[in-house]
């Protein structure tokens, strides 16, 4: 039976366009999905928008238009982008949907009804621009902007009950919270008392949000709206089958909304009786030409930006990009020199030229067609070897969700397959020995396959077109045997799948 693995991204809010930061997620998410379903795991890859709150009936309002249209349109532009990446995610929610709203008034009405939430009127802090109430201390450092004194009547959910159970859970499990700087940064948080959550608003302050079930006169906290997205897609409440079979989650965040995930979310799902998520991993930020991206700077990264750049080498040198320098650990800095250069390389030069220099030789020595090997001597059974611990490379870095470490594996192959070739130099063995020459360029063929098939999430496109090239009937997108390759298969016609870029012309971008 296979393995059912489950990954989300954020929610993106839809008062703001898609961005380095919002593609930086999912890209990642569908590349670790495509490994997965590689492996032949069940995969349910879930993304979508995040659509009721203040910012949103404030932006509907300025433009004259209804909230709903407001999300209907933007909403559409985070699934333009998807498509424009071929994006294989299996499901795209908004919140603003029927089959939302029913999970969350049900498992508000159930919380209430079991004494999970109750009414209390609080005068404090509070900061309209994030939509929260905010601590005394948060007030005097200046953490927020546009704080007013408000006092008001809402409903609570009953979350420093669970304080003591989440630290144990965290402890408990290893893989809740990565990497381990963000488990440090909950549990940190967690040395403090928790609060209760506030999850109403009333309706005179904010219309635009899902009914309370229970009052009227109120709409519910947008986190506690959205968190629950990743329990209503796969069926929660609808169809009990599928959900058992895909829940739980791995949610992929960035640093900023790592407490409405490691705190809230958890003990919501305690409280409601579904277990937790797999992992939450929060990665960090991406800066731009070293500075924190902002419009006014004109160094912000916008749909636009990152069309440019993909019109220049391809979309899929963009997502290899995302992948391998992206700020899992840390903030990473996007510069578009660095991001050329890893383009000219990685791609042009170890990964395009390797295939040049076997695709000529078996050209030239063997008309193109693929030969046939005699028996692997020692340095191509090395090859294979090589190819176990690449394979094995990206599996751990698959289970630690560490893309950074999948791209290095491959791209680590890859350089052995060109010291393969400069020391066996089948160039100069042609001469004196063809049956030999035959076993190093099958070999060597067999390897760029092997790396080929790995490379295949990282570089979807672009390994089609290579898997075309080499025309030995495989499907991109499977794992592939190293010894895969069917002799006397005559090869396609060879195209340059990396061609260099000139970096003359960054001056002018
Ligand atoms: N709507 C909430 C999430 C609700 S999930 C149930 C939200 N939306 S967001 O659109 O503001 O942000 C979405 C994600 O984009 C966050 O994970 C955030 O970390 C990420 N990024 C925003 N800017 C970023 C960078 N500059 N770099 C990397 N990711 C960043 O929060």
């Amino acid at each position: 039976m296979s393995n059912s693995f489950y990954i989300t991204t954020p929610l993106y809010y839809v008062n703001d366009r898609p961005h380095i930061g919002s593609a930086y997620t999912t890209l990642i998410a569908d590349i670790i999905a495509m490994y997965h379903r590689m492996k032949d795991d069940d995969v349910f890859f879930l993304t979508g928008t995040d659509e009721h709150g203040q910012k949103v009936q404030q932006a509907a309002e300025k433009n004259g238009i209804s909230p709903q249209e407001h999300c209907d349109i933007y909403a559409e532009r985070f699934r333009e982008l998807w498509s424009y990446f071929n994006l294989s995610n299996d499901d795209f929610i908004r919140t603003t949907e029927d089959r939302h709203v029913k999970v969350v008034q049900h498992v508000l009405q159930d919380l209430f009804d079991k004494g999970e939430i109750y009414k209390d009127k609080h005068e404090g802090w509070y900061s309209v621009a994030d939509e929260l109430f905010i601590t005394e201390k948060d007030y005097e450092e200046g953490k927020y902007r546009d704080v007013r004194r408000i006092s008001e009547t809402n409903y609570y959910f009953k979350m420093s009950a669970y304080q003591e159970r989440l630290i144990n859970y965290i402890h408990d499990n290893p893989k809740f919270i990565q990497p381990e700087n963000r488990k440090n940064e909950i549990l940190g948080f967690l040395k403090q008392p928790l609060k209760d959550l506030c999850i109403s608003r009333p309706k005179e302050r904010l219309s635009w949000g899902i009914e309370l079930p229970f009052d009227k006169d109120y709409v519910t906290y947008v986190w506690f709206d959205a968190l629950l997205n990743y329990v209503t897609a796969p069926g929660y409440l609808q169809d009990d089958d599928r959900f058992q079979k895909i829940w739980p989650a791995v949610h992929l965040i960035g640093k900023d909304i790592l407490t409405t995930h490691c705190v809230y979310w958890p003990t919501m799902l305690m409280a409601t009786g579904i277990p937790l998520p797999k992992t939450v991993f929060a990665h960090g930020w991406w800066t731009s030409e070293g500075q924190k991206m902002s419009k006014s700077l004109g160094n912000f990264i916008d749909l636009e930006t990152i069309q440019m750049h993909c019109d220049n080498v391809g979309k899929d040198v963009y997502r290899y990009y995302m992948a391998k320098e992206g700020p899992l650990f840390s903030d990473s800095d996007f510069s578009k020199e660095r991001f050329y250069q890893t383009y000219n390389t990685d791609l042009a030069n170890d990964f395009g030229n390797l295939v040049n220099r076997i695709f000529k030789l078996i050209f030239k020595y063997f008309d193109g067609y693929i030969p046939k090997p005699s028996s692997f001597e020692e340095k191509d059974q090395a090859m294979i070897k090589a190819s176990k611990v690449c394979y094995g490379g990206v599996i751990v870095s698959l289970d630690s969700l560490n893309l950074n470490g999948i791209a290095s594996s491959i791209m680590g192959y890859v350089s052995f397959i060109n010291r393969y070739l400069e020391k066996t130099e089948p160039w100069k063995l042609a001469k004196t020995d063809l049956e030999a020459t035959k076993t190093v360029l099958y070999s060597a063929l067999a390897s760029l396959r092997f790396a080929a098939s790995l490379l295949y999430p990282l570089l979807p496109e672009k390994m089609t077109e290579f898997f075309s090239m080499l025309n030995n009937g495989d499907s991109p997108g499977t794992l592939m045997e190293w010894d895969g390759l069917k002799p006397g298969t005559e090869l396609g016609e060879m195209k340059a799948l990396f061609p260099r870029f000139d970096m003359q012309l960054l001056e002018n971008m």
